[in-house]
């Protein structure tokens, strides 16, 4: 494990220190984007990253931070959302695990559903994106959403007046899906307030040059572009309907060649626009 020849006492000084070393001691050293947005401690962060560039891990330290090292004296909520349970549920196992390797000796119910509960009163709660699951939830001290292009609107709509109450932070990750929805707003009209870090693909030391020459060659140029490199907002013809395309498509090639190639957008019903954010 990371962090060798360091007792508990200055391990859990560095970490408090700097969330960047709670993936250290999981032997995890930050990429360049990651050690970014943990330093920060950015009121309103954005990172718009390739697939399997590190964002449900970086978040997941995050998260974790702040329910050890909470502002409030009486514990931290945290909030986790991502478009399905199960990949909310994926941000809360990457937890467990940093939570594992910081504190062996804290058992932790692997098992136990979506919820992690402290002994300073923090719980971390890892939700799908439906507007009924925030119910109940109040006064988040940092609400985090996973993979946020594939988010409802909705969610997000209803999300931003928990964080009015308590000021809590806000951090969305995503890979871009389409030019439409709350985070591709957020990235490219948001204004000042959001810190914006990113990443492509070729920047990741654990992606090959190789293994993405050979996605490229597999996929839509427009495609790669998106979930690699340069990591940019695809615009394609009637979003709707080519969007539930892709959807179909994403374990099959010949599907997802149907989805036709850049070209004006439409302004989806339920988008941000529509929601006056
Ligand atoms: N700094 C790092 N050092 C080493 N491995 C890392 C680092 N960051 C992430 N990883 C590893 O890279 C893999 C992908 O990480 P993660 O799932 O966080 O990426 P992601 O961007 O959320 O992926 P996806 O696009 O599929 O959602 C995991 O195995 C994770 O442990
Ligand atoms: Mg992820």
């Amino acid at each position: 494990m990371g962090l060798p020849g360091v007792n508990v006492v200055e391990r859990d000084l560095l970490c408090r220190l700097d969330p960047g070393s709670i993936m250290r001691a999981a032997g995890l050293e930050p990429d360049p984007w990651q050690d970014r947005i943990l330093r920060s401690r950015a009121h309103r962060a954005i990172a718009k990253v390739h697939r399997q560039g590190g964002k449900s891990t970086t978040y997941a330290a995050a998260a974790l931070h702040r329910a050890l090292y909470p502002k409030n004296p009486r514990g931290a909520l945290v909030l986790i959302f991502a478009a399905a349970q199960r990949q909310s549920m994926e941000v809360h196992r990457k937890i467990v695990e940093l939570l594992a390797a910081l504190r062996p000796s804290v058992g932790v119910d692997k098992s136990s559903e979506s919820r992690l509960v402290f002994d300073n009163g923090s719980r971390i709660v890892a939700l799908p994106a439906t507007e009924t699951t925030i119910l109940g939830y109040s006064a988040p001290e940092l609400v985090i959403i996973d993979e946020a292009a594939r988010v409802p609107d909705i969610l997000y709509a209803s999300v931003r007046p928990m964080l009015a109450v308590s000021d809590g932070d806000l951090w969305l990750c995503s890979t871009p899906f389409g030019q439409r929805g709350f985070f591709h707003h957020e990235w490219t009209k948001g204004g000042d307030a959001w810190l914006r870090v990113e990443q492509a693909a070729p920047q990741c030391r654990r992606i090959t040059a190789e293994f993405l020459a050979e996605e490229r060659s597999r996929y839509p140029e427009w495609w790669y572009r998106q979930e690699y490199d340069p990591v940019e907002f695809a615009d394609t013809e009637g979003q709707a309907i080519s969007y539930e395309l892709v959807m179909r498509a994403m374990g099959g090639v010949e599907a997802l060649q149907l989805v036709q190639p850049p070209a004006p957008t439409a302004t989806l019903l339920g988008g941000v626009e529509a929601l006056s954010l």
